[in-house]
């Protein structure tokens, strides 16, 4: 019974996010090589690229299924599954790379015990990296849910989850 109302869920839930896909379709309809304007949008709207979307999107633009998938995993903007709670980026690009920004992801993925691309198992925390956050005089940068900081240190990223409520 239990079971059966979890697919109940699951089925209304993949219905509402291809409803909100279609609207966006419906948005760029006169717009040939839309693909990224649409993409864009979708994970705005719902956080990520619903893999059951995929088809529909490929079919509305022309494209094969495999090149959609192809853009979606080419930038690492685009999510494929859901983000946590949370998104902490740290960014990767040369200056912050210069200021330790590797050793700060690598205490990232310590802390967190997820790698770059990841979500915690709770769900609180997902982590991604970064390139330029437009804060390269303050480097290493990194944002918590949109919110940059700068000057970042192992020991303030700590701090600074401290303060989040998982
Ligand atoms: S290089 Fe990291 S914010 Fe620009």
């Amino acid at each position: 019974m239990k079971q059966e109302q979890g697919q109940q869920a699951q089925q209304r839930h993949e219905a509402d996010e291809l409803a909100a896909v279609q609207r966006i379709l419906q948005a760029h309809e006169n717009e040939p090589g839309a693909l990224l304007p649409i993409l864009h949008d979708v994970q705005d709207a719902l956080g990520y690229i619903p893999a059951h979307t995929v088809a529909v999107i490929a079919e509305a633009q022309n494209l094969s299924r495999a090149e959609v998938h192809g853009v979606v995993t080419y930038y690492h903007h685009f999510r494929s599954a859901p983000a946590g709670r949370h998104v902490i980026q740290i960014c990767r690009a040369e200056a912050c790379q210069s200021m330790g920004a590797d050793a700060l992801l690598a205490h990232a993925e310590l802390r967190l015990g997820c790698s770059a691309h990841g979500t915690t198992k709770d769900g609180a925390f997902t982590l991604e990296p970064a390139f330029c956050l437009g804060l390269c005089a303050s480097s290493p940068a990194m944002t918590l849910d949109e919110q940059p900081h700068a000057r970042m240190t192992p020991r303030a990223f700590d701090a600074l989850l401290a303060q989040v409520a998982p």
